[in-house]
């Protein structure tokens, strides 16, 4: 078992091999106790923007396959408040770790880091361009809910267009004769630069506004939360009304549609939701630890 990769830093570095045998591992890994095949190796995890699921999930992986972890949780206690540049910063910490996740809020942000650092690299999310190791943690979610990842309908809905879990997985399903249904205020479509490789990939999509129509077509239904933070200036002072607010009566007649996001919620599925045995996103969120347990191992053994 070996990845094709050393650093991951976005979705489309995943060949179908390094997507099967991820698949395969994480569900070693869910299915029986780690080993300490990661005695001695130290991980960084350099979080320069908020995350609870990311950081605990690779933090976690690490200390349980019995390896350490050295952190950053935010950018201003390290020396990039001071003006060090993030290459520098990654030739520097390559001394002090063996591997290195990275979030920070700038697009590109990951590649910069990597470029000096002689230890693998992992894009943790870089600003609203990718979550690459998110949307290995949505396939094998797919993969266990529905024992396929191809030839499914699959709804994705929210903020398609500052959404990076989403970019991230649209690029992987789409190799998979998927068929695609966006739900979003037209605002927030997904990029036409996406759509163009939905095209390339001879994808069938269809945009929405919203979901009630198609809800019991969906074998998934992939919701994200509107992501004020990435907006534009002018995006910021516009009337952004535009949550589809999903109820469990929604589901009336979608029992079999399986329902995802990546977390965290805001406000975009009720609370009430989450009684449904179809609703799978807390699953999903402890479904990450497994799959970072297998990214981890199978990247420091390359
Ligand atoms: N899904 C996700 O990236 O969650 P966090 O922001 O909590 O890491």
């Amino acid at each position: 078992m070996s990845l094709s990769f050393e650093n991951l830093i976005a979705a489309k570095q995943l060949l179908d091999t390094d997507i099967h045998t991820l698949i395969d591992r994480s569900n070693h890994y869910y299915e029986n106790t780690p080993s300490s095949s990661l005695k001695g190796k130290i991980l960084a995890s350099l979080f320069f923007e908020p995350s609870t699921r990311t950081r605990f999930s690779f933090e976690s992986a690490m200390y349980r396959l019995g390896g350490h972890v050295i952190s950053l949780e935010q950018g201003s206690s390290s020396s990039i408040k001071k003006g060090e540049s993030l290459s520098d910063m990654g030739k520097i910490i390559s001394a002090y770790a063996d591997i290195a996740v990275v979030r920070h809020h700038q697009p590109g942000s990951v590649t910069q880091f990597a470029k000096e650092s002689t230890i693998p690299i992992i894009n943790a999310g870089d600003g609203n361009n990718e979550h690459p190791t998110q949307s290995l943690v949505d396939i094998f979610t797919i993969y266990k809910e529905k024992e396929r990842i191809n030839n499914l309908t699959i709804g994705i809905m929210g903020d398609l267009k500052h959404s990076r879990t989403v970019h991230s997985l649209i690029t992987l399903l789409q190799r998979y004769s998927n068929t695609f249904h966006f739900i979003s205020h037209e605002d927030l479509r997904l990029p036409e630069s996406i759509k163009t490789t939905l095209k390339a990939h001879n994808c069938s999509f269809h945009e929405h506004q919203s979901p009630e129509n198609i809800l019991h077509t969906l074998d998934i239904l992939y919701v994200t939360r509107i992501q004020k933070e990435r907006f534009s200036e002018s995006e910021q002072h516009s009337n952004h009304k535009h949550t589809y607010i999903l109820k469990k009566e929604d589901f009336k007649d979608a029992e079999n549609t399986t329902i995802m996001h990546p977390l965290p919620r805001v406000n975009e599925i009720e609370p009430s939701v989450d009684t449904l045995s179809n609703a799978k996103y807390f699953k999903q969120a402890e479904y990450g630890l497994y799959v970072r347990m297998a990214l981890l191992e199978l990247m420091l053994k390359k």
